[in-house]
């Protein structure tokens, strides 16, 4: 309750002029689910490879018109995550049919509004995150990556933005 006030709180005060791109990313529960899911994914065998980080950091001050295109990059690597990642992992947490559900919703909206997810294909973030996770093989990956959903849709949430 106290996390949902909080984050209702955030939303208030930091983009009160700021429409989102798809509505999903103002969503309290599928904040709290994404959060839920990358927790339980962090486990401590994983620990030891906090440092490597599979998305990319991305510096928070940009314009408008790299704030689009920080958006659909992450829009792309979404979709890799419902096509790749997220596959075959409904039963990882009670939290997670619902959140792919949410996911790709916003996946539909971010198309609809004008990101062209094959653009950034290439994009170096986008081909050093697949790169990086191939390296890790297997399910150590996919784990890898479901414990960062939680920084994918923050970055969704503060990129994917229409003034
Ligand atoms: C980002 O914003 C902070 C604070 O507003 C500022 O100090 C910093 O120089 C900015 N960085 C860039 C790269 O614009
Ligand atoms: C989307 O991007 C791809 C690759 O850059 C390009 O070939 C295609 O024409 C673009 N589609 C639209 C609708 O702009």
């Amino acid at each position: 309750m106290l996390l949902f006030v909080c984050f209702a709180w955030l939303l208030c005060s930091q983009h009160s002029s700021a429409r989102p791109m798809s509505k999903v990313l103002r969503n309290a529960d599928t904040y709290q689910a994404a959060h839920d899911i990358s927790k339980k994914a962090q486990n401590p065998e994983t620990r030891d490879e906090t440092s490597l980080r599979l998305i990319s950091r991305v510096s928070p001050n940009q314009t408008l018109d790299q704030n689009a295109e920080i958006c659909c990059l992450h829009a792309n690597i979404l979709d890799f995550y419902l096509l790749n990642v997220l596959q075959s992992s409904d039963s990882f947490h009670p939290a997670m049919p619902r959140l792919k559900t949410d996911l790709r919703r916003i996946s539909q909206d971010l198309s609809h509004n004008g990101c062209n997810v094959t653009h950034y294909q290439d994009h170096q973030n986008a081909v050093e995150f697949r790169e990086k996770l191939i390296t890790m093989q297997g399910q150590r990956g996919i784990t890898k990556a479901i414990g960062e959903i939680d920084i994918l849709f923050s970055y969704l949430q503060d990129f994917c933005v229409q003034n």
